[in-house]
């Protein structure tokens, strides 16, 4: 058992392989202050562009390739480290053993404590990155290419998943659907912009405006290439609970795109569309639980997290609720895959740490 030292100030170095980014970053925990110091991220997006989705052995074999130089990068200015933490599961099992077993075989020879951190606990605490911080009961929407769910923090140390997805996460219907309608990879971004294009064009079409429909976050006025405007479902937007479906959604994008002969403009009509329907039940879902737990803040957090329509409707939702509740959202480095949301989660767990031969990686691990 190594001696460990306690000291005050703790640097943490973090490690995150879970997926397509290969991820290093220094967490300072001084006291109740937590800061970020370094964040180095390796995105592998030009390798799996071509295959319209991430390749699992590409991925661990580029993990392999860069983990060393991205984590001496992350230690750069900072090199007394008192921690590790690195992301267990879950995840692409043969990515996460790269991170793991790097961050073992250091925690090992330098004798230092691990924490194994889960992801989802990584993206949640990405909303912890600056002050002021989520105050609790905090309700916490987490959309990642491989998860959403609704999430309930009453402290730190209890966490209540309240719902999640039965099929596919949000960032995969994201990914799919832009795979369906050819727009590229990552398929986030790239619907994104196509639904930015849509709204730029129809708002200079002239002609007259399809029947506004009041959606459930904030109406949108749209004009259609088509001579029916393109409607898709909000699945389990009725539903009690605080479960997603998504691959429906996709299945209904598909019958779309066939039934307008896959002309070019309706494509960007039906990302507008995909889009917006995922959003609304997204803020559907979250608005329904916010109402029956009451939070004093809302968190947004994952991949799809860096959607500007989500964020800014989100936004508004949350402003339109008859209590105060504060609404977070990271910054849009800290939304997708990196190191510094697994430091941060490690930071306010310290006391899970533990010697490198207990730590184990799950790719199905849950919260
Ligand atoms: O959290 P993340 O980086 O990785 C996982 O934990 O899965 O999330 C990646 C997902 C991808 O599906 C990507 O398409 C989606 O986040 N994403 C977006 C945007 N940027 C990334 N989805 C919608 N809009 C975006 N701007
Ligand atoms: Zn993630």
């Amino acid at each position: 058992m190594p001696r460990w030292k306690w000291r005050f100030c703790m640097h943490i170095l973090a490690i995150e392989t879970s997926c397509d980014e290969t991820a290093a970053a220094v967490i300072e925990k001084n006291g109740s202050n937590i800061k970020i110091l370094s964040n180095v991220i390796a995105s592998q997006i030009d390798l799996h562009k071509k295959f319209g989705g991430v390749f699992p052995e590409i991925a661990s074999r580029a993990h392999a390739e860069k983990i060393i130089t991205v984590s001496e990068e992350a230690l750069k200015e900072n090199k007394d480290i008192d921690v590790i933490a690195v992301t267990t599961g879950p995840g692409l099992i043969g990515s996460l053993l790269v991170g793991v077993n790097f961050a073992k075989t250091l925690a090992f020879s330098k004798k230092l404590p691990i924490i194994g951190v889960n992801h989802w606990l990584g993206h949640i605490y990405s909303n912890w990155a600056k002050k002021p911080y989520p105050t609790f009961p905090a309700l916490v929407l987490i959309v990642s290419g491989g998860h959403t769910g609704l999430v309930l923090m009453k402290s730190h140390n209890k966490i209540f998943t309240l719902g999640e997805t039965l099929d596919d996460a949000a960032g995969e219907a994201f990914d799919k659907v832009s795979n369906l309608l050819g727009l590229g990879y990552p398929g986030g971004p790239a619907i994104s912009a196509a639904a930015e294009k849509y709204k730029a064009s129809s708002e200079t079409k002239s002609g007259s405006q399809a029947p506004q429909e009041v959606l459930y976050a904030a109406p949108v006025e749209r004009i259609s290439f088509c001579d029916e405007r393109v409607k898709l479902p909000r699945p389990m937007l009725g539903s009690k609970d605080y479960n997603f479906s998504f691959s429906g959604l996709k299945t209904a994008v598909l019958y779309e795109f066939k039934k307008h002969h896959q002309n070019n403009l309706v494509k960007f009509e039906i990302a507008s569309e995909f889009q917006q329907a995922v959003i609304d039940v997204l803020i559907g879902k979250t608005t329904q639980a916010a109402y029956e737990f009451k939070p004093k803040s809302i968190c947004l957090c994952g991949g799809v997290s860096a959607n500007k329509e989500l964020r800014e409707q989100m936004e508004k939702a949350v402003a339109a609720l008859p209590w105060k509740t504060t609404y977070f959202v990271p910054p849009i480095n800290l939304s997708t895959d990196n190191a510094a949301m697994i430091g941060l989660a490690a930071a306010y767990h310290l006391n899970q740490k533990t010697t490198w031969d207990k730590i184990i990686v799950d790719s199905n691990l849950k919260l």
